[in-house]
């Protein structure tokens, strides 16, 4: 999460993320699945200004990013229908992540926000909780809290079981609902290809339609692959639980799975709850080339990407 400061305004680039590895170990009693997933904070991201007001209104308000609109209306409806809508009001994610944090801190202070969305929904890239992320981070700093992590991340899975992951960034192991996160240390960095198709999918229909495995598979191989650089070992260890699920409820996930398996890729999977599809590349232009490869088979919105470091101390 990168944070600017400019007239005492907070700017924060709120990145997605993939999932390079999902198991899902059980359905719980609460409704949720245990989980074991490995996932990386990657470059495409959603902007947040944050500025603090002592009226005690959060005033927020969401736009699409510039470009975005104007791809929008250019594409035609393949792409464009990526962005159908746009998260606008108080049901917002990031209004409730902020109402929270105030009903643990006890106040009202208040704040104008704006967010710029450039992030899918439906996608499985998780951008909606890391505008929530971003917004608790910026609170914290803005109304000066100066809560540690831990207290937040508290907060954080309240909101969402993704939202904790985005306060550390980088790559990590997220268990239970994916709330419990485990960083990992000396991770490559990975190019990307990430495309999202023009129907997106709902993240409880999905885990609805998941079977859950009696031998679930372990993270371990894909973090050995992952640290030995092997690429045969990584496209091997790649792999995501929901992906079957995700196919019986839309063709769009099975035309990218085997437009992937065609163009060279190191590796290929869905992303979490999809419907997007990422690409692993031997590197930058590698990762230009897919991109053009799968930009001519008009599957939908195509984007470069690279994982990212851990986010630095706001
Ligand atoms: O936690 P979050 O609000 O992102 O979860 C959205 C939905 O996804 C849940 O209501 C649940 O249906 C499903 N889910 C799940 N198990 C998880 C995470 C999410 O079943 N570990």
């Amino acid at each position: 999460m990168h944070v600017r400061v400019q007239d005492s305004v907070l700017w924060l680039h709120a990145p997605a993320k993939i999932n390079l590895f999902l198991e899902v170990l059980g359905r719980r009693d609460d409704g949720f699945h245990e989980l074991e997933t490995v996932m990386a904070a990657v470059s495409i991201f959603d902007t947040l200004s944050f500025s603090a007001t002592s009226n005690g209104r959060i005033d927020f308000a969401c736009h699409w990013a510039s470009g975005i609109e104007a791809q929008r209306l250019s594409r035609g409806a393949v792409v464009g229908s990526a962005w159908e809508a746009l998260p606008e009001g108080t049901d917002n994610i990031v209004v409730k992540a902020l109402e929270r944090l105030r009903y643990h801190v006890g106040s009202r202070q208040g704040a104008v926000v704006r967010l710029f969305k450039r992030i899918p929904a439906a996608a499985g890239l998780g951008g909606a909780s890391s505008d929530a992320a971003a917004a608790l981070l910026a609170a914290n700093r803005a109304w000066q809290l100066n809560w540690p992590l831990p207290r937040l991340r508290q907060v954080a899975a309240e909101i969402g079981s993704d939202v904790p992951f985005f306060l550390h960034g980088g790559t990590a192991v997220c268990r239970g609902r994916g709330e419990r996160i485990e960083p990992v240390r000396r991770f490559p960095t990975l190019s990307l290809v990430i495309v999202r198709p023009p129907i997106g999918l709902s993240t409880p229909a999905v885990f609805r339609q998941c079977r859950p495995p009696t031998d679930p598979l372990s993270s371990a191989e894909l973090l050995a692959a992952g640290q030995s650089g092997n690429h045969g070992r990584l496209s091997a260890a790649v792999f995501n639980r929901l992906r079957p699920a995700a196919e019986s409820l839309s063709p769009w996930v099975g035309r990218l799975r085997d437009a992937f398996a065609g163009c060279g890729a190191i590796a290929h999977e869905m992303t979490g709850s999809g419907s997007c599809y990422f690409a692993v590349c031997r590197n930058h232009r590698h990762a230009g080339v897919l991109a053009r490869r799968l930009r001519a088979m008009r599957l939908g919105a195509v984007y470069r990407a690279t994982t990212l470091p851990p986010n630095a101390t706001l």
